[in-house]
This record gives C-alpha cells, structure tokens and sequence, in this order.
C-alpha cells in the first residue's frame, strides 16, 4: 500500500511541476536586422537582413534551455532602416500585453542595429513594467564566419532571465556589453564592437550569459513614465524632423518643414548646438508660429545644456540626448505639452 500511495504522490508531484527547477519565461519578440541576416556566399560580406523566423534564431542557440524557457513571436521581418513609429508602437503594445498577462518574466527583442538605438528609446519612455526588457542584434549575418548573433541572442537572453537586469530600465546587449536604452547609440559601420555609450560608457558586461553591473554610479535614476501606450495605440505620433546644421548651412529644409507641417525640428547642430544665422532666424520664426525647437549636436559626447551661444526664448535644449533620441523624446512630448517649458522639463531628465 504504502507504494503505491509514493507512486501517486510522485505522478502528482510530475504532472503539477512541483519539484521541476521554473525557469525564467523569455519571450522572444524578433524584428528582423542583419541576425535574421544570410549572406549570400558564406566568403562574402554582401548580404540580405530579414531572411530568418524567430523559431530558427532559437535554434541556434539550444543551449538556453539550460537557462530559461523560451518562445518566440514574429513582430515583423525588416532592415531596421524601415522601421517606423506606427511598429514601435506595435512592439511597445505587445510587450505591455505579455507584461500585464503575466505571460512571460522578461522579454528580449531581436532588431537591425541602424536603428536599434531608436526603438529601444520609445520603448524605454513607454515601458511602465520593471520586468527585464532587452534589445540585441548582430554586425554579421548567421551564415557568416564570424556571424555575431547567437552569441549576442544568448547573452541577451540571460540578461532578459537575471533578476538583476529589472527595475533598469530598457537594455541594449551587444558584443559582451550592457548599455542603457538611453545612452547607446551605434558608433561603427561594420565592426561588432559598434555600440558605445560615449557620455557614461556601458553598465556593465556579460560573457556566458554571466552579467556583471558596474558601479550603481554608473545608473542615474529612470526617467518619470509620462506616456501611456494604451492612449498612443489610438493616435499617430506628431511629426517631428531633424536637421543638420554644417558649415554654410541654409535654412531651406528647416522651412520647407515648417511649410509641409512639421509640429517640431530638432537641429543637429554644430559644436554646442549652434546652427547658421538663416536657421536661427528660421527657428525663431518657427517658435513664435507654435512648433517646437530643440537644440541638439551632431557632436557624439557633451550634449546640449541651457548655457550657451544665441540661445532664444522658446527654445529647449536636448540635454544629453542625441538628435534621433531627441526626436522621439518630442514626438511623445508634443502628445501631451504644448508649452516650452513642460518640454524642457522632460528633456532635463536626461542631464
Ligand atoms: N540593414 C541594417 C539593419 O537592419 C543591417 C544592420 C544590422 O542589423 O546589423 O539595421
């Protein structure tokens, strides 16, 4: 008897789980870029992005399951040089729905690397989740000799299953580095040491899917959530535009953009974000007509404070954030302030 009471309890134990090790639940949400990439002889550098699903990115590294119960989801199979505002609002949906069904721990999204940068920003400014959310992608496609991607997907997959990588904010993972969603940005063409946070460097490192945070110094506390992904799945994104300031810069596409309905410009400008007369007296003119200006760098480390050249009354200054982040961070604001001021405030959180 006593048995065969042992052989049902150990049925029961087996059929509910008990006693089996939960391992964290990563959901997979893939995009396409270069790690879904074939090139089209193994020798050559020339290749096609977007060709791979999700399921065969899992494939590639079967030794996650050591580490983390995965599934994928396919979002979209793009260079990242398509991406649009109307997918970053997709993906920031889904990953709040996963979020609030409970239906995984962490997530990591699989993205080209031109504009990984960028949807890692709009998510970081709409995510109200602290679980782990982490963007990776690849400088060589699968295929290739030196192909970069399994490695970065499982240490990204790692990441997204530590406790530790909650609570930070969205991650960036690549090539053995862990950057902030808001300080990384892509600094080589080619080469997979391409991401670099210029101001305040990495938070930290992971080999083996083993990470390690540096100093808490290295974290400033996360931005203030103003924006609601439930209330943007209903609306599209104000217009905002970039232009670059160089030397003998005219102001023709700054006011070809007012005149087409731009509702914000951000300059790339020179230096400590200075720009040419004629688009300083464009920008002025734009102020006073309602559509807001930011005052960015083309300039990769320093960024753009209140104390500087020929600043104007009306203007805000992008902080630390590059121009394509200073981009983002408008187009969100503009669906909620009007006023300069409530503007800059956003934007000081990024000193
Ligand atoms: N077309 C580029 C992109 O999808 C390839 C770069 C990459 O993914 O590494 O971003």
């Amino acid at each position: 008897m006593k048995k065969y009471i042992l052989t049902v309890v150990a049925l029961v134990c087996f059929l509910s789980g008990w006693g089996q090790e939960t391992k964290p639940r990563i959901t997979i949400i893939a995009t396409g870029g270069t790690i879904a990439g074939i090139a089209h002889t193994p020798a050559e550098n020339a290749y096609t992005p977007a060709q791979l699903t999700v399921e065969t990115l899992i494939r590639q590294i079967p030794q996650i399951t050591h580490k983390a119960s995965v599934q994928g989801l396919q979002l979209c199979n793009i260079a990242s040089q398509h991406m649009t505002p109307g997918i970053w609002v997709r993906l920031a949906s889904v990953v709040d729905s996963l979020f609030s069904g409970d239906h995984c721990d962490g997530v990591v999204v699989t993205h080209g690397t031109d504009t990984m940068e960028e949807t890692a920003f709009f998510l970081d400014l709409v995510n109200t989740h602290e679980n782990p959310v982490v963007f990776t992608g690849s400088m060589r496609p699968s295929n290739s000799p030196g192909a970069d991607g399994p490695a970065n997907l499982y240490n990204a997959v790692c990441l997204a299953a530590d406790p530790a990588a909650g609570a930070k904010g969205v991650l960036v993972v690549m090539n053995e580095y862990i950057f902030s969603a808001s300080g990384v940005t892509k600094t080589h063409t080619v080469n997979p040491q391409a991401f670099e946070n210029p101001d305040h460097g990495p938070l930290g490192t992971i080999r083996g899917g083993n990470a390690v945070f540096y100093h808490p110094c290295h974290e400033r506390p996360l931005p203030e959530k103003r924006f609601s992904i439930a209330e943007l799945v209903y609306q599209d994104l104000p217009r905002v535009d970039i232009v670059l300031s160089y030397a003998g810069a005219t102001s023709l596409l700054f006011d070809t953009l007012v005149e087409n309905g731009t509702e914000g410009i951000v300059i790339a400008g020179v230096g400590h974000g200075n720009y040419s007369r004629q688009i300083e007296n464009s920008a002025k003119k734009a102020v006073r007509q309602g559509i807001a200006v930011v005052r960015a760098t083309r300039v990769l480390k320093g960024g753009v404070s209140s104390d500087t050249e020929n600043t104007f009354e009306g203007q805000v200054v992008s902080r630390s954030l590059s121009p394509q982040k200073a981009r983002i961070l408008l187009m969100l604001a503009l669906t909620v302030f009007r006023e300069p001021a409530e503007i800059q405030h956003l934007f000081d959180q990024y000193p």
